[in-house]
């Protein structure tokens, strides 16, 4: 359609997707027969099945074993290599991508080593792909507080080049935004800026909780706000964007029906959103796939579209001169 075509040519940038998850699956397959013993299938179809999640606790249970396939800094750079060759073709200039440098190193790979490949990985997206990639380090909750401070640890001691935000993935159930918050008050204050996740798998309260004890200035999924007007005025008024992620709710089990995802009620609120993939490669979507289900499923044309794309470009911590270009 004319809105495929639009969206496959419209300069975009992408917030949301973590480094893992992006791997497509014949990266995953390749990793998984190195590593035969590891939890993670290696026939096609099989690794296809294993890719269907039954809910969310589900889906990170399956990411975490894909995780601990990923031993060397050079998987981490094939793995951005691939990333970056994906997203030059759906017109991706800009991405931001969440790394976890924690679940790394518990698979094997040193600090420095990982700060090496960002390193390498980075200059390779640009050089070969035309890609600019800047890094969300995710303190991953499920890690609890002492992973935060040892994600911001990394964070402040190696701060590899393009090293932009504090970011707070994983379980969310049982877990409480406000006990990072010292780490992440650590990260802000070596400059770091603060986007957590927050309302993906639960409510308004943990959203809150991301605005007033993380000093969020981004929220990832955040969708859990839509029942809460006063937090919604308040994203509005503040200018805090949503990373929503519409194929990734559904795959999770995070939203039952795409036609219930609150996406049209957070942008009728005024609320800046943004739309990423969260792992294309596990939830077998692409940042163009998401544009159009917006227009498929929530009637949005080519106006909204692109109003959407410039939400993200200026929701992005990326150079001004790039922003401008992309805008
Ligand atoms: N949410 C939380 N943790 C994650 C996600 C997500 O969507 N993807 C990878 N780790
Ligand atoms: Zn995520």
């Amino acid at each position: 359609s004319s809105v495929a075509a639009f969206v496959a040519a419209l300069p975009k940038v992408e917030l949301h997707l973590h480094l893992v998850g992006s791997a497509s699956l014949d990266t995953v397959l390749t990793l998984a027969r190195r590593h035969p013993d590891g939890g993670v299938p290696t026939d096609r179809d099989e690794l296809r099945r294993f890719y269907a999640f039954t809910d969310f606790p589900h889906f990170l249970d399956v990411y975490r074993r894909v995780n601990l396939l990923v031993n060397t800094g050079a998987d981490v750079v094939t793995l951005l290599d691939g990333l970056a060759a994906e997203l030059a073709t759906r017109a991706v200039r800009y991405a931001e991508v969440q790394v976890a440098p924690v679940r790394n190193h518990m698979a094997g790979i040193g600090y420095a080593d990982l700060a090496a490949a960002l390193t390498d990985g980075r200059a390779l997206a640009r050089e070969r792909h035309g890609v600019e990639l800047g890094w969300v380090f995710d303190a991953d909750a499920t890690l609890g507080p002492e992973g935060a401070e040892e994600t911001v640890d990394f964070a402040v001691d190696h701060r590899p080049e393009g090293t932009v935000a504090i970011g707070l993935g994983g379980a969310e159930l049982g877990v409480r935004r406000a006990d990072f918050a010292p780490a992440f008050r650590r990260a802000v204050e070596a400059g770091l800026h603060s986007a957590p996740h927050a309302g993906e798998t639960v409510g308004p309260d943990e959203v809150w909780a991301a605005v007033t004890e993380l000093g969020a200035e981004r929220i990832g999924h955040g969708i859990g706000a839509a029942g809460d007007p006063r937090l919604l005025e308040h994203l509005a008024e503040h200018g805090i964007p949503l990373e929503v992620c519409p194929t990734s709710n559904l795959r999770t089990a995070a939203v039952r029906d795409i036609a219930e995802h609150p996406l049209p009620a957070l942008v009728a609120a005024g609320v800046p959103v943004t739309l990423a993939t969260d792992d294309p490669g596990m939830f077998h979507t692409d940042l163009n796939a998401e544009y159009l289900l917006c227009h498929e499923v929530f009637d949005m044309g080519i106006a909204e579209l692109a109003e959407i794309a410039r939400t993200g470009a200026r929701a992005a911590f990326c150079p001004p001169a790039l922003r401008d270009e992309i805008i």
